[in-house]
């Protein structure tokens, strides 16, 4: 069989670390390749599929109608393509799945075949800041923030996020609080080794593809923005006195998200919220943990909410 994978992002990551056996693809297919091969198979660009026998396209992006238009382009039929990121969006792409069965792992096409449900009109009723494109990283998880950047209102500091990637989340948060500042930390390189270390290939190789550079040009303001390049803690130095009224921490593992616990916690703002993403995450038991641990160092459960969104965001409150 003649398979393809759109992407050779986290979504690409994820879906080979936990369905799909490498040595049944025929290539990674990326309109920005950022390495020649993703985990030992090579990457190609777009035209380069164009009178490739191909008998299926397996799109792990979140950018599926761009890629379906995409591929209507080259010629790859509606047929061929099968959307392993579908469910995230407001409608579900796929009209058929017999056809992928016994291809992926069962368990992981299970939840594939659960569309998530859509919050109907927007939450914030005045200037919408946010785009289509920002909607199809988590509906859910982006129409929230919506909410609670509403909620803000006059509540003191500035907006930050430990754990950036490539940006897409961050430029929710710089679109929503255009009057802040917000601090962006990452290494804006992936993951340190020795703390991913436990995490599959898929996860590590695919969290590389991103720059400094990259996220600041995807936001709508970036005077706003301070990168803090650099491994977290030790690039927060400096900013102790600092106050925040909004912080997403998405850092992923255990040791770096109670890092960001024990800073940004006590810098919370009242009235300010602490948005942990992962935290009902299956796949990331490391971003709970560090919770548990934080809260038994504090002698005290923090008030939070839990979000039903794709990876159970926990919001906590000050
Ligand atoms: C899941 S990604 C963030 C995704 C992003 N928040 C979004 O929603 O688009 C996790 C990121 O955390 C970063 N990270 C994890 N631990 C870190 C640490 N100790 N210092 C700096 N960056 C870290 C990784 O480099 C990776 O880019």
């Amino acid at each position: 069989m003649k398979l393809y994978v759109w992407g050779t992002g986290c979504g690409a990551g994820e879906l080979m670390d936990r369905a799909l056996d490498p040595s049944l693809v025929t290539a990674f297919i990326d309109s920005e390749p950022f390495c020649a091969s993703f985990l030992g198979r090579p990457v190609l660009r777009p035209e380069e599929l164009k009178d490739r026998e191909i008998d299926l396209v397996v799109v792990a992006s979140r950018r599926a109608e761009e890629i379906a238009a995409r591929c209507a382009e080259l010629g790859i039929g509606e047929e061929k393509l099968f959307f392993a990121r579908s469910n995230w969006r407001l409608y579900d792409r796929n009209r058929s799945y017999p056809r992928v069965e016994g291809l992926f792992d069962a368990d992981f096409l299970a939840a594939l075949r659960t569309p998530q449900r859509a919050v109907r009109d927007p939450l914030w009723a005045g200037e919408n800041a946010l785009e289509e494109k920002d909607l199809e990283n988590d509906y859910v998880r982006v129409r929230t923030l919506e909410a609670i950047c509403r909620r803000l209102g006059s509540v003191e500091g500035a907006a930050a996020e430990l754990g950036v990637y490539r940006g897409a989340f961050a430029r929710c948060l710089n679109a929503l609080l255009p009057e802040r500042t917000l601090y962006l930390f990452d290494t804006f390189a992936g993951f340190d080794e020795t703390e991913a270390s436990e995490e599959g290939a898929g996860f590590t190789q695919a969290h590389r593809n991103t720059s400094a550079e990259r996220v600041l040009a995807l936001l709508p303001h970036p005077g706003r923005a301070i990168l803090r390049p650099g491994l977290f803690p030790a690039t927060a130095a400096g900013l102790e006195d600092e106050r925040f009224a909004l912080v997403s921490l998405d850092a992923d593992l255990e040791e770096s998200t109670l890092a960001g616990l024990r800073f940004f916690h006590p810098r919370l703002s009242p009235g300010g919220f602490l948005l942990l993403h992962d935290w009902g995450s299956p796949r990331l038991p490391g971003v709970a943990r560090a919770l548990e641990r934080y809260e038994a160092e504090l002698g005290r459960g923090l008030p939070a909410v839990p979000l039903a969104d794709v990876n159970g965001t926990l919001v906590i409150a000050k």
